[in-house]
């Protein structure tokens, strides 16, 4: 009797009479009752979306350009006056530039650290090792080896298309590199 209790939801019938109705007489033992609950715990987490993934899903997203966010490209207006914006949440940089346009990474092409944009300098610095560039991305000096990472980009009548899976790095591929540019 004290061994069904505790599996019993409150208002369950205790009564002598009915107890075992919908129970089979509590034929399952101990360890097959502990084993059901298990299992319900689990199938009902599953449907929470919980369980194995549940850690990944909470852990901060570290800053990388090899985050897998890509897709299809991202569509930007043309920028109306020289200068740099930034898009943070898909990590790009697009700068108007005598007459062109570009998109960067806004990874530092030395360790990822979130470049940025010195307006009254009219260039980029690394703040981590102080790496510099010129506005079209081309490197000036620091501990960089090779110009800011640009992405393809072509113009189509809704404006500037950011192709984010395609990532050219200087040293790696110069001719796309230097292909990667929208001129207005
Ligand atoms: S991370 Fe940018 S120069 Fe080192």
């Amino acid at each position: 009797m004290s061994d069904h209790a505790p599996d019993h939801a409150p208002g369950h019938a205790t009564d002598a009479a009915t107890e075992h109705a919908d129970c089979g007489g509590c034929a399952l033992d101990p360890d097959r009752r502990a084993f059901l609950r298990t299992s319900a715990a689990a199938v009902a987490a599953a449907l929470l979306g919980l369980g194995a993934r549940r850690a990944d899903a909470l852990a901060p997203l570290a800053f990388t350009r090899a985050r897998a966010r890509r897709g299809p490209a991202r569509m930007y207006g043309i920028p109306a006056k020289d200068g740099a914006s930034i898009d943070r949440d898909n990590e790009v940089i697009l700068v108007r530039w005598q007459n062109a346009v570009y998109a960067f990474a806004l990874s530092c092409p030395h360790q990822n650290t979130a470049l940025r944009w010195l307006e009254a300098d009219q260039r980029f610095q690394c703040p981590k090792h102080k790496s510099k560039y010129r506005p079209d991305g081309s490197f000036i000096e620091g501990r960089a080896t090779r110009g800011m990472d640009r992405y393809s980009i072509k113009r189509d009548a809704m404006g500037i298309a950011v192709d984010l899976d395609t990532l050219h790095e200087e040293d790696k591929d110069p001719a796309g590199w230097a292909a990667a540019v929208v001129k207005i």
